[in-house]
């Protein structure tokens, strides 16, 4: 063999410990897979004195240094889409060195700077454990679904949300009750806007996005709605109608443009993304003339990521002054294609609203509708208490989400109507 690989790992928490205790279990094995011995030179995280269940090596108080040291590869394990972890993979880069990452919230944000950065470098820039943790389906879109374009990528990308939703159908709890259980368990973050607000998956989505058409990463075009609002009602609804709700990241190639959107989505109970339950991911691509394809596993944790940080290792050992172009082609060829207008997308609509049970209300919803072009399947009103508030459901007709917006904007203002209507898309 020849010289080593040298790895400086900078952040030692849930990911980082993994990777070094993958490699130290398998370096032997792993070391032949990269051509090359892998050796840990470095490493750097907040507290030096903190107990983690390994030794450390090379510890630098400041992970910059790691930039600096005789590493070939730092790994960037802090996570941000600024401050030291964008300076450390800026610096990094700058000195020649191959970086691997799981910063999904930095490359969404930096990705074709960053990119730009390492192929004038002539270094590798990885990020497998970004998007679905240890599904690999970063590769998939880089490498391997190329032959006949991908017309549209669909997935569960948030284990916090997809749990919350799977505990929500098991126990017919609310979402506050469900989300404060997942905080004491430590499924879900003290402060879980990024998560419940849909925030981490338009990140995913749109490094997704990037590798499936051939696009710069465009977090801003991203359109971004989370699940805090999801009752426990709609819920039980979907599920007498034969579906489940799920948070969907959703990236379309619609001609020179692309829509690209996050939002709680009915899926049909049977279909492989309903299926996808507790804390796990799923990512469906559709190929054109190659197919369809479901991809499915563990989206987060210390093994399952470290998995997909050590194959970008390896990968990077392997191809060493070849690198592969960060985004499956080179920076220059990255295009900006303009967002499409999503909402002229059809669908049946799920439609939910909480009003006072007083005569006239239901025609008035029943005209605002009608005005918009707005056509109704079916409807079920559960139980009747005359003049305190009840549910209203309708499932609509195949329609365009700005007429059903445009109705529901006219049926708000209504003093009948008592908190804003619930509406989700329903898969056609
Ligand atoms: N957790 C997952 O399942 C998962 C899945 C996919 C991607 N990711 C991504 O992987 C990255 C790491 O996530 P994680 O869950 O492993 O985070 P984590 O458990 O919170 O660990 C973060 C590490 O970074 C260190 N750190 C934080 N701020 C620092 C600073 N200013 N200077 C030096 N070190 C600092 C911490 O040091 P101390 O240990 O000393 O506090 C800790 O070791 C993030 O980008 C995240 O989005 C995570």
């Amino acid at each position: 063999m020849t010289t080593p690989f040298r790895i400086a790992i900078a952040g030692l928490g849930t990911v980082g410990s993994g990777v070094v205790k993958a490699l130290a279990a398998r370096g032997d094995d792993l070391s032949h897979r990269a051509g090359r011995a892998l050796q840990i030179t470095a490493m750097s995280a907040r507290d030096k004195t903190r107990a983690r269940g390994f030794e450390i090596t090379g510890w630098r108080d400041d992970p910059l240094a790691l930039a600096d040291s005789d590493a070939d590869v730092v790994v960037e394990l802090i996570g941000g889409d600024e401050g030291i972890a964008r300076s450390l993979v800026e610096r990094a880069l700058s000195n020649g060195k191959h970086v691997v990452t799981a910063n999904k919230a930095l490359l969404a944000k930096h990705g074709l700077a960053l990119a730009k950065l390492a192929e004038d470098k002539g270094v590798s820039l990885k990020f497998e454990a970004a998007a679905a943790g240890g599904i690999p389906i970063v590769k998939v879109l880089r490498e391997d679904l190329i032959a006949h374009g991908v017309d549209a990528v669909k997935g569960i990308l948030n284990g916090t949300c997809n749990y919350i939703l799977t505990e929500m159908e098991a126990s017919g709890r609310s979402f506050a009750d469900v989300l404060q259980e997942a905080q004491a368990k430590g499924y879900a973050e003290a402060d879980p806007t990024l998560d419940v607000g849909g925030g981490d998956t338009a990140h995913k989505l749109c490094l997704l996005a990037s590798l499936a058409f051939g696009t710069a990463p465009d977090l801003a075009s991203v359109a971004v709605e989370g699940i805090t609002h999801i009752t426990a009602d709609d819920i039980a609804f979907a599920s007498e109608f034969g579906f489940r709700i799920k948070l969907l990241g959703v990236a379309r190639r619609i001609g020179e443009r692309i829509d690209q959107k996050v939002h709680p989505a009915m899926v049909r109970a049977r279909g492989p993304l309903a299926n996808v339950s507790g804390a796990a991911n799923g990512v469906s691509v559709d190929a054109g003339e190659a197919g369809s394809f479901f991809f499915s596993g563990r989206g987060a944790g210390e093994a399952p990521t470290a998995s997909a940080v050590i194959a970008d290792i390896v990968e990077a050992a392997a191809e060493g002054d070849q690198p592969s172009p960060v985004f499956g082609r080179s920076a220059a060829s990255l295009t900006r294609l303009e967002p499409a207008d999503g909402k002229a997308q059809v669908t049946p609509w799920y439609l939910r609203f909480e009003v006072l049970d007083v005569p006239g209300v239901l025609a008035a919803i029943a005209g605002h509708l009608s005005e918009a072009g707005v056509s109704i399947e079916s409807m079920i009103q559960r139980g009747r208490s005359p003049g305190e508030p009840v549910a209203i459901v309708m499932i609509t007709h195949e329609t365009a989400q700005a007429a059903v917006e445009r109705a529901l904007k006219a049926i708000s203002a209504s003093d009948k109507v008592r908190t804003r209507p619930c509406m989700i898309p329903m898969e056609a």
